[in-house]
């Protein structure tokens, strides 16, 4: 059996955790391939709101198996948090969810790492969300780190000896600190850990793959976040991208089957780094304000744009894209026009591909259409969708060159429009 991939195409928050949740139905696994407790994915269900940091957005939907993979970078304090939080409300999730023993644990110095790393950068800082991804995966490729599976054999000695290592670093940095809270916390939470199945889950995913199972992938971030082909540097530390799928559970390249890539209407970004088509005016005000444009896990104001399809294009061959979905089209109804970004002016040249060295060099050239003007919240199928936003479908989908499969009109799982395509 094939495993389909679902990733953001954009920088982060394009609405992963909304259709994770509505196309878990047709899969019989849900896998997280990467990040940590920096995502933040958002779901939205008869009336409760929920968001989802490391457990996978398949948890909702009846008794559907979730995978937290190799990839991921796992913070036992957040997650023990996530968890219960979870449990609490109705959602038990210990049969469920298991989580592979190759998955890297953020420790609390990496947190502190984090902030003691970005406070040395200044004006140059990431703006990274602060939850030690940085620091994880650097110890991860340096051979230095601890995995899920350290905790079930001689912990103490190796989380000792880790903790003495970024003391060291944080001792160099002159970076000030308090661990007591924060490590007290953090060892109450290996203990919950120990309490889930914990897996190879590269050999529990290809067994499932030989019983004809079917898995989606779920990405965290987004591809112009990714450590290789991202904004570098500020960029996330892991790849975002299709390829990390493959990396972060265990799966041949050639078990990949649909890519689905998630993009918004328009643009966003949190956090430093270049945005070509960031928008300073009332019309990014407006984005923002109807958009609720506003981190789900940091809470900070996204910056917002419109939407940038020479950056679309780049990340749809990176990814291989097959099905395009888009989100928030609702929150573009009120307005009289809409702008897409179809080249950058750089140094005088018009160019359609994203340069190597991007930033205030850059500047977009847009193209205009009509806004539909036409609020579209409560509409259940493509047929009702108007002429102007129908040939906003058609424009983008004759510039990326893929399909438009999805539409979102709003934040709820019922607010998903599936549009008809000649197979
Ligand atoms: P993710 O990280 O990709 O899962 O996305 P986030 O959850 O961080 O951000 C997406 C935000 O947009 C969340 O608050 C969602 O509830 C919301 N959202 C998702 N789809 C839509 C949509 O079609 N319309 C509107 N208005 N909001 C949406
Ligand atoms: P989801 O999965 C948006 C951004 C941070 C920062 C950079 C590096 O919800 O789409 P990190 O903490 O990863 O070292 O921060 O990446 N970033 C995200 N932006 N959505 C996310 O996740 C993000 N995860 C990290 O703001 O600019
Ligand atoms: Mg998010």
């Amino acid at each position: 059996m094939k495993v389909d991939v679902l990733l953001g195409l954009q920088w982060g928050d394009e609405g992963k955790g909304k259709v994770v949740d509505v196309l878990t139905p047709r899969y019989d696994v849900v896998a997280r391939f990467q990040g940590g407790p920096n995502a933040g994915h958002t779901l939205e269900f008869e009336g409760q709101k929920y968001v989802l940091r490391s457990i996978p957005s398949g948890i909702f939907q009846g008794d559907k198996l979730n995978i937290i993979g190799n990839g991921v970078v796992l913070d036992p304090a957040l997650f023990k948090a996530e968890a219960e939080a979870l449990e609490a409300s109705g959602h038990p999730l210990k049969e469920r969810l298991h989580i592979s023993k190759k998955a890297h644990l953020i420790l609390p110095t990496h947190r502190v790492l984090d902030a003691a790393y970005e406070a040395a950068k200044g004006d140059a800082k990431v703006g990274t969300t602060g939850k030690g991804i940085g620091p994880t995966y650097t110890d991860k490729i340096s051979r230095n780190g601890l995995r899920v599976g350290d905790i079930l054999h001689n912990f103490e000695e190796k989380y000792a000896a880790a903790k003495a290592r970024h003391e060291q670093i944080l001792k160099g940095l002159n970076y000030e600190y308090n661990l007591d809270e924060l490590e007290r916390e953090w060892m109450a939470a290996i203990a919950y850990l120990k309490e889930f199945t914990l897996i190879d889950s590269e050999k529990e995913i290809n067994n499932l793959l030989y019983d004809d199972q079917t898995i989606l992938c779920e990405g965290a971030q987004g591809t112009m976040l990714d450590i290789d082909f991202g904004s570098y540097p500020f960029v996330t530390s892991s790849n975002t991208v299709c390829a990390g799928a493959c990396t972060g559970l265990g799966i041949a390249p050639n078990r990949i089957g649909d890519v689905y890539g998630i993009f918004k209407a328009y643009c966003t970004r949190v956090g430093s780094g270049p945005f070509p088509t960031e928008l300073f005016d009332e019309t990014g005000d407006k984005i923002c304000e109807l958009g609720h444009e506003f981190g789900s896990v940091t809470g900070r104001k996204r910056r917002c744009g419109w939407i940038d399809l020479v950056a679309l294009k780049y990340a749809i061959m990176i990814n291989g894209v097959t099905k395009l979905i888009m989100m928030k089209s609702d929150v573009l109804d009120t307005f009289d026009t809409i702008k897409a970004c179809v080249a950058y002016k750089m140094n005088g040249e018009e160019i359609d591909f994203f340069p190597y060295e991007i930033d205030d060099n850059v500047e977009p050239v847009y193209v205009e259409l009509p806004g539909w003007q036409t609020d579209m919240t409560a509409m259940q199928s493509e047929d009702e969708f108007p002429e102007e936003f129908n040939a906003y479908l058609s424009f983008l989908e004759e510039q990326l060159g893929v399909e438009i499969n999805i539409v979102s009109v709003g934040p709820d799982r019922e607010q998903t429009i599936e549009r008809y395509t000649e197979e």
